[in-house]
């Protein structure tokens, strides 16, 4: 690891410097500061020039950049080594999306091949199910798919499909995650079971809420159709044999591996209920939108690369000027889920607190990610954004075009977004104002444009958000494709559910803490 704390001062002492200026000033003041901070990725128009840097401040950063060698991680992310160290595993969702022909290697086995040997037999389905070829056991059209799965096994399929599904889908998509059985009685409520395929999506098949909520479905479809009824479900996992000892036959398995992360897994058959909801062409198009961020993401200088720039606005913020939260604001319904994507690709990916040695990180990491669509957002959490005590920082995504609902709205939808960015900045000062009605402003926002919420610009969006995540990792020095945190919770869990169901009360070696204790007898008594 090379020393980089010299870096990382310098870009501190830039941003003490850039805290007593005004952004807007900043215009004026630096020749070219659109022009540096503006660039056109995959599609992508970002706008960096409202964050509070100085041009000085930023080329602290690209400084920073280049003394972590984030172009030296690229390149071994793109070779396929082992970037997770803790788990010993490539991260190559990139091979997922890479159009056929590729040649990616994981810990240098090839593996393009068996990529897009699934990827045909996912086209496979997704036609023979749009076609009609492909029926239910009674001989019936599928009309509806109901995909089962959680984390990264739900929240990007659930994303695109908000974002991508036409108006007359004429296939419906349902989503169940939560464990929480409202959820799966809601996601199959008003199906008919001989007209109803279920996918049920875990990279590990061993995921308690997702296996709960299969055999739900598969008792639902059971009840209605007898065992015959199994056919109707389908599974996508890294690990076939638990798939499989689950009772789905190995022709209704898709596969995936583990050298593609939970939450990095959408472009493989993880998406398999998108690529039957939208058809195969579009989820194709959001394959190939994600290569280009891909392609882009290899190959542009540093100073000129869409998610390095995003990685760096984003901890320039965070570590520079000690703001730990950041809102995501798309301005479009249809990317309403973007914040809760966002919320697990990020916070899990880089909520650490140790770096890839295992030594306490020198900087603070993750940033905590909010949000709603605009124009709501202006009406809940926007009041704080421009008047509270602390600085937030926007990210504002916004489509110049859109083709449903009335014309007139994009235009105004448009003219919220472009007028929070700005109000944000410039605020209103005026000594004649009461306090109360007066705006700092020098607040900053990323913008994120793009001509149509089409596929190819959701792959482009979803991709530069990943590389930028992997280059904030490469900055804080920390394995951002594990997640252990997420362990003791689920341990304790499992822990404390045999007591709920009414077995012995404190099994454990080590006994629960009062509240804990207290907690579980109050829900046992209520039984
Ligand atoms: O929450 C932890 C986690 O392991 C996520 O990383 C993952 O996306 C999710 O659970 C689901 O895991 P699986 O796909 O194995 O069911």
């Amino acid at each position: 690891m090379p020393d980089i704390e010299p870096a990382w001062q310098q870009l501190k002492d830039q941003a003490a410097e850039s805290a007593g200026r005004r952004i807007v000033d900043l215009f004026a003041e630096e020749p070219g500061r659109l022009e540096r901070l503006t660039l056109d990725a995959a599609g992508l128009h970002l706008d960096l020039s409202k964050q509070p840097w100085t041009l000085a401040a930023f080329d602290a950063a690209v400084d920073l950049a280049r003394a972590a060698e984030v172009e030296a991680a690229r390149a071994r992310l793109f070779a396929g080594g082992a970037v997770n160290r803790t788990e010993s595993r490539p991260a190559m969702h990139m091979a997922l999306r890479a159009p056929d022909g590729a040649s990616f290697t994981a810990l240098g086995q090839p593996i393009s091949r068996e990529v897009e040997a699934e990827r045909t037999r996912m086209k496979a389905l997704a036609d023979a199910v749009r076609s009609g070829e492909a029926r239910g056991c009674t001989g019936r059209r599928y009309k509806a798919v109901v995909h089962i799965g959680i984390g990264g096994s739900d929240l990007g399929p659930r994303l695109a499909w908000e974002a991508l599904a036409p108006l007359d889908a004429p296939i419906a998509l349902r989503f169940a995650a939560n464990v929480d059985g409202f959820e799966i009685a809601q996601a199959l409520h008003g199906l008919d079971p001989a007209e109803t395929l279920v996918i049920a999506v875990s990279k590990t098949f061993t995921t308690q809420e997702t296996l709960a909520n299969a055999r739900a479905a598969r008792a639902w479809l059971r009840d209605a159709l007898g065992e015959a009824a199994d056919a109707h479900l389908y599974a996508v996992s890294a690990n076939l044999d638990a798939a499989q000892a689950f009772g789905v036959a190995s022709e209704r398995t898709f596969a995936f591996w583990d050298w593609v992360g939970g939450r990095y897994s959408l472009w493989s058959a993880v998406g398999l209920s998108c690529a039957i909801g939208l058809g195969w062409e579009p989820f194709q198009a959001l394959l190939d939108g994600a290569a280009a961020m891909d392609k882009h993401f290899r190959s542009a200088p540093l100073e000129r690369n869409a998610p390095a720039l995003l990685a760096l606005a984003h901890v320039f913020n965070r570590d520079g000027l000690g703001r730990p939260t950041r809102a995501v604001v798309p301005y479009a319904q249809r990317l309403r889920l973007l914040p809760a994507f966002l919320q697990q690709l990020e916070m899990e990916s880089n909520g650490k607190s140790v770096d890839q040695d295992g030594a306490p990180v020198a900087h603070g990491t993750a940033t905590a990610v909010f949000g709603e669509p605009g124009t709501n957002g202006q009406h809940a959490f926007f009041q704080m954004l421009h008047q509270g005590t602390d600085v937030v920082p926007v990210d504002i995504i916004a489509a110049a075009k859109a083709d449903d609902g009335p014309p007139e709205h994009q235009t105004m939808l448009l003219a919220n977004a472009l007028a929070q960015a700005e109000a944000l900045m410039v605020g209103r000062r005026g000594e004649d104002l009461p306090p109360h009605r007066r705006f700092a402003g020098n607040r900053p926002s990323a913008m994120i444009l793009m001509e149509r919420l089409e596929p190819r610009a959701l792959g482009a969006l979803i991709a530069l958000y990943e590389h930028k995540v992997f280059v904030e990792g490469v900055l804080w020095g920390i394995d951002s494709f594990d997640q252990w945190g997420v362990e003791l919770g689920k341990a304790m869990a499992s822990a404390i559910l045999p007591e709920l169901e009414g077995g012995p009360a404190q099994q454990h070696d080590t006994p629960h803490d009062p509240s804990t204790a207290a907690l579980i007898a109050r829900l046992r008594s209520s039984s």
